[in-house]
């Protein structure tokens, strides 16, 4: 029995640490040393077949001289995850995959084992076999070449491996896994980090590439040491609201590509769908025209989206107005609001204003702020906008309509979807020749007024 020894680590960072301390030399955190019991690794556990045949050191190569063909990703079955991923997998590569609780992790990357032309190892040490194989008789009842294991142990899921040698490897979760070399149980910073240590010798070692779904804590970080995210070369995040069937894939973190680029899902009784084309589903169907809405086009990304936005500006009931948004930051209403007022004369101040973005989507990019201001317009005189206009503009303090970037995208998207009109900034520089799309440049608050009212 080897000595057993603690050691003091960091929650935060993983910094290690003789004994315990108040604050993290390495993070500047308070109270996140923690004492975790562990006794040294004799040997590694991950033992590649040609390992011991092979063992000799790394030689320094001219760039040009070395071999990149055999780099060849693997295609996922996936349009939207290749996407993400930047072309597919790259063999050898580790990639993360984070995302709150019930999001769907599990059901994504289960839905990939079962359509991969690759054999395929799911490893669970969350749910039973006959769980998972509940769980894919609804997403895609027939698989070849896909095998379930259920296991925690990395010593005992390697021996599986070297008799079954598959081309990828996936485990569900990171943070049920333990080693036999760490005492502290699994979930522990000393596990986390000793098991993917071990996952990514194997990982580089026989090419294959590893897939990890890993837990986030409240705070939205991937739970264990922030190292486990330096370790991976690819960090995903699936997010989205639960209540809502989007669902969003975006990398954090790519080694082998751009980080973009976006993937989007919808939830169903049959598993994750891929969304092609997310903005005809993002805006609504209706028989008439409806006053309160407008549609933006924005990006998410480098992926045009376009989003429908609603208002409804009511007279305020109390006394003091209500102002509230869903999917737009709240002080950014405030101050759009405010430019109403000061520069197209709006008596907006005792008025409700409620924002809405539909889908449950939030929205960053400040070329809404046009469809947001056309919308709150539109809802305070009651009348509709012709359905066929959208907007992609920011709106500066002094009412300035503000360029934004990659306007041309914007454009072709709106044409795409058969708008007849798109409202942009005079300031844009745009190339495109002859749209069918009637390109509406304006340049101050006032001129949309006179365009909509
Ligand atoms: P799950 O993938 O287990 O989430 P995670 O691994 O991220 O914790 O499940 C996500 C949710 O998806 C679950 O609450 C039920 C729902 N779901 C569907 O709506 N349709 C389906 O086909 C499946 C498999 C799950
Ligand atoms: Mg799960």
């Amino acid at each position: 029995m080897a000595k057993v020894k603690t050691t003091f680590f960091c929650q935060s960072c993983g910094s290690q640490y003789a004994k315990w301390q108040g604050q993290c030399n390495a993070c500047k955190q308070w109270n996140t040393i923690v004492e975790e019991l562990i006794h040294k690794p004799e040997k590694s556990d991950w033992k590649s077949p040609t390992s011991t045949s092979k063992k000799h050191a790394s030689k320094p190569l001219k760039i040009n001289e070395i071999d990149s063909s055999q780099e060849a990703r693997l295609n996922m079955q996936d349009a939207e995850f290749n996407r993400v991923l930047g072309g597919g997998m790259v063999p050898g590569s580790l990639t993360l995959l984070g995302g709150e609780p019930g999001i769907g992790k599990s059901t994504l990357l289960l839905q990939i084992a079962l359509k991969l032309n690759y054999k395929t190892l799911y490893v669970s040490g969350e749910e039973s076999q006959k769980q998972i194989k509940m769980r894919a008789e609804r997403i895609l009842p027939n698989s070849d070449n896909c095998y379930i294991l259920t296991e925690t142990k990395t010593q005992h899921i390697f021996k599986q491996i070297e008799s079954l040698e598959p081309d990828i490897v996936i485990v569900d979760s990171i943070q049920t896994l333990h080693s036999d070399y760490i005492e502290s149980s699994p979930g522990s910073i000393s596990q986390i980090k000793e098991c993917t240590t071990e996952l990514i010798k194997f990982a580089k070692e026989t090419a294959t590439p590893v897939l990890l779904i890993g837990h986030i804590t409240k705070d939205g970080h991937i739970a264990g040491p922030k190292i486990l995210e330096h370790m991976v070369d690819t960090v995903l995040q699936f997010e989205g609201d639960r209540n809502h069937v989007f669902r969003i894939l975006r990398a954090n973190k790519n080694r082998f590509g751009s980080t973009n680029e976006l993937g989007i899902y919808e939830m169903q009784g049959s598993g994750l769908r891929e969304v092609s084309n997310p903005s005809e589903l993002l805006i609504s169907e209706k028989d008439g025209e409806l006053s309160g809405n407008a549609v933006a086009a924005t990006l998410e990304g480098m992926r045009p989206l376009m989003i429908e936005v609603q208002a409804l500006v009511s007279t305020a009931v109390y006394g003091t107005p209500q102002r509230s948004a869903t999917g737009f930051n709240a002080k950014r209403l405030n101050m759009l609001l405010a430019v109403l007022e000061k520069r197209a004369g709006f008596r907006l101040g005792a008025k409700d204003v409620f924002l809405n973005i539909t889908g449950g989507i939030t929205v960053d990019d400040p070329a809404i702020d046009l469809a947001v201001v056309a919308s709150i317009l539109s809802s305070n005189e009651d009348e509709a906008l012709p359905s066929d206009y959208c907007f992609a503009a920011e709106v500066g303090l002094s009412g300035e309509i503000r360029p934004v970037q990659r306007v041309e995208q914007r454009i072709l998207e709106a044409e795409k979807l058969g708008f007849s009109t798109i409202f942009v900034s005079k300031y844009n520089k745009i190339a495109l020749k002859n749209p069918a799309i009637k390109v509406q440049l304006i340049s101050k608050v006032e001129d949309l007024v006179g365009f909509l009212i």
